[in-house]
């Protein structure tokens, strides 16, 4: 079938034969242009988009050759046909060589171009269709920025960059949260096989009953539910690299088979018999502490040595706060594509800093979302953190400063403790009241009792 939007551009001097080919081509289906010469080519080629040109080569005012040329330099995603006399085939193949797709010599039957076309039509959609799938292989393997200047996380990045074009077996290991994922395939794009597939497998969400089949494919009848034949992800992969997520959390069942197949780069599909080869590479990731676990016997040391050939130690965001403004602003800016543009108050940045993170960068982007779409202002202010805990954690920050137990009347606390939190939020009594856990009346009491200062 014809794709309707193919659009086709003919310059060619002979009008009877534009007309004719107009008419014929529209006829098939597809959206026409006709000019007469090479200066009208190219303006119209500026104008308007084209899939396919035909071009005549000899042509007044600028030849066919010369459009073709103007083409490959500047719009290359258009496919050209040279239109030749018989006198014409020794240029006609000097511009196969400069990049025409193809020639026709006149008189060429109808049946010729419309096969030709359909051609052109046909690998113009296979490598649309291959840049697709390109495209979501990169948006599968996070196509994320990777945000982190401070020492600790310096260290990874750099880490990450000399080894991502080798061929070492990589194991990253950190608490949850941390950004190993973000970092397997940071190192996948900055890879030799970043042009190669990313394929991904969570090694906890998976029955152990189902895994082998994942990694290695099964056989049609293989179990009871396998129906056909299926390849499995280190087939898929073919040589690129294999991201295995939670690699602490595999079954004792498949670590012989997964360290023979890392060992030896073959692999057998359940009950299959032929054995087969893979190259790809493995990234592993897990938040145990696999020596801990071996020693536990729940993990095979042989395993384990081949897969933290390179281990990178992922910081905890407690060990990088520097890092938290820019992760912030990050999450606001890009990440969240919001409407409306949000900020965060110096004084929601401090309580940010000062807050321990035990979930990582994975809580405070949560959090961030979560503050950035409830905040009713476009500057997110402390109380629209949901802090776990975040007064308790105030107050063991009061009491360990030693000012708790000073030496003060109750009324002057309270009068500096009203201020304070008053102008941390603009003077916005209904939100102090809040916080403070005080009615707005009683606010308005204890401002006029005070003579706190608000405009
Ligand atoms: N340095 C960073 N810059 C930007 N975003 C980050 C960074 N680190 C982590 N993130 C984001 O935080 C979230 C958690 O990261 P990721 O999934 O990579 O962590 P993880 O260590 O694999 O966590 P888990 O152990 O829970 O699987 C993701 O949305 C990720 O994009
Ligand atoms: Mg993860």
């Amino acid at each position: 079938m014809v794709k309707q939007s193919t659009r086709i551009l003919i310059a060619d001097d002979e009008e009877e034969f534009r007309f004719m080919l107009k008419y014929f081509l529209e006829t098939a289906g597809y959206d026409i242009d006709l000019v007469s010469d090479g200066v009208q080519a190219i303006n119209m080629l500026q104008t308007k988009a084209f899939d396919i040109a035909l071009l005549d080569i000899k042509m007044p005012k600028v030849n066919g050759v010369d459009v073709l040329k103007f083409i490959k330099e500047n719009l290359q995603n258009i496919d050209v046909v040279m239109l030749t006399g018989v006198g014409d085939i020794r240029i006609a193949i000097d511009c196969m060589k400069s990049g025409a797709y193809e020639f026709l010599t006149k008189p060429y039957s109808a049946t010729e171009l419309h096969r030709t076309i359909k051609k052109i039509i046909e690998k113009q959609t296979l490598l649309r269709e291959n840049q697709l799938i390109k495209a979501e292989l990169l948006r599968i393997a996070g196509s994320t920025e990777i945000i982190g200047s401070s020492p600790n996380f310096k260290k990874v990045l750099d880490i990450s960059l000399k080894i991502a074009p080798t061929e070492s077996t990589i194991l990253i290991q950190g608490a949850s949260g941390t950004g190993k994922e973000l970092v397997a395939s940071f190192i996948y794009k900055n890879s030799d096989r970043a042009d190669k597939p990313f394929v991904a497998l969570n090694c906890a969400s998976i029955p152990d009953t189902l895994i082998e089949s994942e990694l290695f494919g099964h056989e049609r009848g293989a179990f009871t539910d396998a129906r056909s034949m299926k390849q499995g992800l280190v087939e898929l992969a073919g040589n690129g690299t294999l991201f295995l997520d939670e690699i602490g959390d595999i079954s004792p069942l498949i670590q012989p088979k997964l360290l023979r197949f890392i060992q030896s780069g073959e692999f057998r599909r359940v009950g299959g018999n032929a054995v087969l080869k893979s190259d790809v590479r493995i990234i592993s990731a897990t938040n145990k502490d696999l020596v801990e676990e071996v020693k536990q016997g729940r993990f095979r040391e042989d395993l384990l040595y081949r897969l933290n050939v390179i281990t990178i130690e992922m910081p905890t965001l407690k060990e990088r706060k520097e890092d938290i403004p820019r992760l912030v602003e990050f999450f606001l800016t890009k990440k969240l594509k919001m409407k409306v543009r949000k900020q965060l108050s110096p004084a929601a940045m401090e309580v940010l800093i000062k807050y321990d993170w035990p979930g990582n960068v994975r809580e405070l982007e949560n959090m961030i979302e979560r503050a950035a779409i409830l905040s009713r202002d476009d500057l997110i202010q402390p109380y629209d953190l949901s802090l776990p805990l975040r007064s308790s954690n105030l107050l063991q920050n009061l009491e360990q400063s030693g000012l708790i137990g000073s030496h003060v009347p109750i009324k002057d606390v309270e009068k500096t403790h009203i201020e304070g939190v008053l102008k941390s939020l603009q003077n916005n009594k209904a939100e102090a009241a809040k916080i403070l856990g005080i009615s707005l009346k009683t606010l308005y009491t204890k401002i006029q009792q005070y003579q706190i200062k608000v405009e």
